[in-house]
């Protein structure tokens, strides 16, 4: 079904849907209605009562089915209304059956493999009563310190638009109603990946315009796919915390964007108004809470101390609480919990099934970037070799390849690299096996010898480091973000015995690589792959497919050079390589000006340590003659941009061809390169293929200094390969009047 019919589907459904829960809200005591506002943590021994008296409209974390259905049974047929329950979970990279990071998942850049992630994790999340999930995270980041961004979708506005779109139609499906449907929410509306210092619950400060030409746009790709509801932020965005932020929810949100869903408060969010020292109480904070737009209140209860007396004394007015519960009830409906809210897993396809292993296999095979590999090291060849060496703490870890936010994943089920390597190479080579690190964070030297020795007697080593699950995800954060323990120390160790070294990292975020990568022969990012990592990337190491993913995120050199990202302002002074001079080659007593005047560091230069979009293969791709449909077209009109792919390797494999554009001059700065398209295209050796990309100009617009969206008349240039790096351009002129002669 095209996705214009499903959503004008859900429109029709939409539309009896609010028309029913009018009916109900006219029906409803005051307390009933604050009930439905109120979200409260499972597990407790009063909720069934507090159900009863219609106090409560959502529960989260109850994932034991029967008394998830319990809790279904006693709000239909127990309290006054018989208004089913949402039943909200952080499935956020799968269910049962993990898939890799976001973070990962955006470094495949499929849409499909990532739509398909969150229809499996919905249907397994289904199967346990959960009807709701606080996913997709959408923040824009461009700081690798901060924890979260393992949750997240990467620095590009463009590829986590699009990824998180997918992500939505994955979980919500063609239809809410669906049994293996759940209600998506976008988050966390909005800035929260700006935080200062990379530091989790930080500060936000973004003008307008930044705001909305980067952090706003996959929030309103989200609601364009259909995202049934948002989440606010816990941070503080210009001095005003999204948790109390009108501006976002009510004048872009609701009035801009007409969206009409409903908006969850962060967990305690709206107590934290007062923390923040935006409120003096927490009165105060929910009267601004609800005033902003919050229409449910998660964990802490505070709506329902408040918000009658609030309501009394006129400082919230009744009607607009009408409108909030609408909002709730009708997604309600739309789920069709009226009709049954139970849940029978029986129906539902077991978890962990083998269809859901080998898609979250194809996705952390999709989702490792091959960064380095030199003199062809990978793939190994079994017939080539005597035998390998496999060392480190992440290599048999069934839990840690797991990642953050894996509430429900069990680590029994993962099946870790060790485990399918033997599976692979069988009886032809001979693997040696030494952790040499208890983990990842380790300071003591206890396994280096043992893992020396093995690495001597290989031929190759297989090196598994990074960090283990607990370093990133929320509150998780890093001020370095280097390889935690001694684990340089056993990389020089092993380096040290000349046997080549393929490194493989399980990371939830970019670590600073820059004193390892010239260490190692090979040097595979795999993220935190989820439960089939193992066989995932065996199957890369040893070439039953070449790696194809590409860096959703910069990798700094430095922690200092943090934030940097491809889309950077030009500034105006941009650093060329002639133009820089390192810190160690200044001659001492050197003049004020002699050091080129422009903007890098002396200690990092200007350019990252891996760019966004990066990523090699096994097979060698080569891009050439781009060139666009017209050399002028008129504000309205659409362009193709084309340029052949050809692959001179000598294996099949993916590459994603990737589109880049730069609007030269603006009424503000724009960046020197933006993501407008990518294609992941498969090519057999010796083939080559034109690959083509339709610009509409409305692609091309930005919010300019009135925050309008415009685009802008004037020269582009427009780039096609395989990096942000790319230097194979072209360029075009969109002009005002429509009669063109090209
Ligand atoms: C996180 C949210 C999450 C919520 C519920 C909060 O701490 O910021 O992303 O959905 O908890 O678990």
């Amino acid at each position: 079904m095209s996705q214009h019919s499903c959503m004008s589907q859900d429109n029709e459904q939409a539309k009896s849907a609010e028309e029913r829960a009018w009916e109900l809200v006219s029906q409803m005591s005051l307390a009933e209605k604050i009930g439905q506002m109120t979200q409260v943590n499972g597990g407790s021994h009063e909720l069934h009562q507090a159900i009863r008296e219609g106090l409560v409209g959502s529960v989260l974390n109850e994932v034991n089915v029967e008394e998830v259905n319990e809790l279904q049974r006693v709000a239909m047929l127990e309290s006054r209304l018989g208004i089913p329950l949402l039943i909200g979970r952080d499935v956020i990279h799968g269910f049962k059956t993990i898939f890799p990071i976001p973070l990962g998942q955006a470094a495949s850049w499929d849409i499909d493999a990532v739509e398909r992630g969150a229809a499996i994790a919905a249907a397994e999340a289904a199967s346990s009563g959960i009807n709701w999930t606080f996913a997709p995270m959408i923040d824009i980041t461009r700081d690798p310190r901060w924890g979260r961004i393992a949750e997240s979708l990467g620095e590009d506005p463009y590829l986590c638009g699009v990824l998180g779109a997918a992500m939505v139609r994955g979980f919500q499906g063609d239809r809410l109603s669906n049994r293996e449907s759940i209600a998506a929410c976008a988050k966390h509306f909005a800035g929260y990946g700006a935080v200062e210092g990379g530091l989790d619950y930080n500060t936000a400060n973004i003008p307008e315009n930044e705001l909305r030409n980067v952090y706003l746009r996959p929030f309103k790709d989200a609601l364009d796919a259909g995202v049934a509801t948002f989440m606010s932020s816990f941070s503080d965005l210009n001095g005003v915390p999204a948790a109390g932020n009108g501006f976002l929810f009510k004048e872009v949100l609701r009035e801009e964007w007409d969206f009409n869903g409903f908006v969850v408060s962060d967990w305690d969010a709206i107590r934290e108004l007062t923390v923040h020292g935006f409120t003096a109480n927490d009165r105060d904070a929910v009267r601004e809470a609800v005033n902003a737009g919050i229409d449910m209140e998660m964990a802490s209860g505070l709506y329902r101390e408040y918000l009658p007396e609030l309501i009394a004394q006129d400082y919230v007015d009744e009607q607009q609480i009408d409108n909030m519960v609408c909002h709730i009830l009708k997604l309600k409906f739309q789920l069709g919990l009226f009709d049954n809210p139970y849940t029978d897993p029986g129906r539902f396809p077991r978890c962990v099934n083998e269809e859901h292993l080998q898609a979250a296999r194809a996705a952390a095979m999709r989702s490792c970037v091959l960064l380095k590999n030199d003199q062809a090291t990978l793939p190994l060849s079994k017939e080539q070799l005597d035998s390998v060496a496999v060392i480190g703490p992440l290599a048999d870890d069934g839990y840690e390849q797991l990642g953050t936010w894996v509430f429900d994943g069990e680590s029994h089920h993962s099946h870790t690299c060790l485990q399918a390597i033997h599976e692979l190479v069988g009886e032809d080579l001979e693997v040696r096996w030494a952790r040499g690190m208890e983990t990842s964070r380790c300071r003591n030297h206890d396994g280096f010898h043992e893992a020396v020795q093995i690495a001597e007697e290989s031929d190759v080593v297989l090196m598994f480091m990074g960090e283990e699950s607990i370093l990133s995800g929320e509150a998780h954060c890093r001020a370095e973000i280097d390889l935690p323990g001694n684990q340089e120390q056993l990389i020089d160790a092993i380096a040290a015995t000349g046997t080549p070294v393929v490194l493989v990292i399980m990371a939830g975020r970019p670590l600073t690589l820059q004193n390892v990568a010239d260490k190692v022969s090979a040097l595979l990012y795999a993220w935190h792959p989820g439960t089939m990592g193992g066989p995932a990337i065996a199957d890369l190491l040893f070439g039953i497919e070449s790696p194809s993913g590409k860096l959703p995120v910069t990798f700094p050199r430095l922690v200092g050079q943090i934030p940097i990202y491809y889309s950077r302002k030009n500034t105006g002074r941009p650093a060329s390589h002639d133009s820089i001079t390192h810190i160690d080659d200044i001659d001492g007593k050197a003049a004020q000006t002699s050091l080129g005047m422009s903007a890098f560091h002396l200690d990092a230069g200007f350019t990252p340590l891996f760019p966004f979009g990066y990523g090699l293969s096994y097979a060698r791709f080569e891009y050439r003659d781009i060139e666009t449909s017209a050399t002028h077209i008129a504000l309205g009109d659409n362009i193709d941009i084309t340029a052949t792919l050809h692959n001179t390797g000598d294996c099949t494999a993916e590459e994603i061809v990737q589109l880049y554009v730069r609007d030269l001059v603006g009424d503000v700065t724009r960046p020197v390169k933006e993501l407008k398209g990518f294609r992941r295209i498969r090519l057999k050796p010796g083939e080559s293929k034109r690959v083509s990309f339709n610009l509409h100009t409305d692609e091309l617009a930005f919010y300019n200094r009135k925050m309008s969206l415009v685009t802008e008349p004037g020269l582009f240039h427009a780039w096609i390969g395989g990096s942000s790096e790319t230097e194979l351009g072209t360029e075009f002129e969109i002009v005002a009047s429509p009669q063109v002669a090209d």
